[in-house]
């Protein structure tokens, strides 16, 4: 099943209110601490790709510059909400993360958290993702996959059949990872 980017912000826009509470119980297990881990390498003019409801901003430290991108407002709303309640300054733009309306090497830091596999052209968004950023600066990606654990391997692979028409993501082959590409 293939969404265009139009689909997912529709089906964004209604999940919206239930992301936070369903996503809650990753973030339990594990995602909060990784998302706060990868985000302290941060640093410089960020952007964050596809920002959902902002549930990556708690570990922004006061900084300025920083952008957060995103292509569904039901979501955006929350995410608003959000920095609101930790006085952060934010700059929240409703796009396209396979056309980003920036120049090249925009930024220091290009960060994105679980979006790789809802992205209609993955590949796409990488390179945009790359484009931005600064020669000297980083790409930081928290993404996830297929456990190699046998047993969990194979209930993944499973359950991620129901993926796409639930939340538009399509699954992953490798485990839970911090990716980064250096300069
Ligand atoms: C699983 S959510 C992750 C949200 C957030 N990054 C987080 O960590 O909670 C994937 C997000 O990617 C967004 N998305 C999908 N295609 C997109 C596109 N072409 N441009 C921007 N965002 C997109 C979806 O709307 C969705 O909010």
């Amino acid at each position: 099943m293939q969404f265009t980017s139009k689909d997912l912000a529709e089906k964004y826009n209604r999940l919206a209110y239930w992301y936070d509470i369903v996503e809650g119980i990753p973030d339990t297990l594990g995602v909060r601490k990784l998302r706060r881990r990868l985000l302290e390498k941060a640093s410089g003019e960020i952007l964050e790709v596809a920002a959902g409801t902002g549930k990556n901003l708690p570990f922004y430290a006061a900084r300025s510059g920083l952008i957060a991108v995103y292509v569904s407002d039901g979501m955006l709303d929350r995410a608003r909400k959000r920095a609101g309640a930790l006085s952060l300054r934010v700059l929240f733009s409703i796009m396209d993360a396979q056309a980003l309306a920036f120049s090249d090497g925009s930024f220091d830091t290009v960060f994105s958290s679980l979006t790789v596999c809802t992205f209609p052209n993955p590949i796409r968004a990488l390179q945009e993702m790359g484009r931005v950023c600064r020669p000297s600066g980083r790409v930081l990606l928290l993404e996830h996959g297929r456990s190699d654990c046998g047993w969990l391997g194979r209930w993944l692979t499973a359950g991620q059949k129901g993926m796409p028409s639930s939340s538009g993501a399509t699954g992953t082959e490798n485990r839970w990872s911090l990716s980064e590409r250096p300069a």
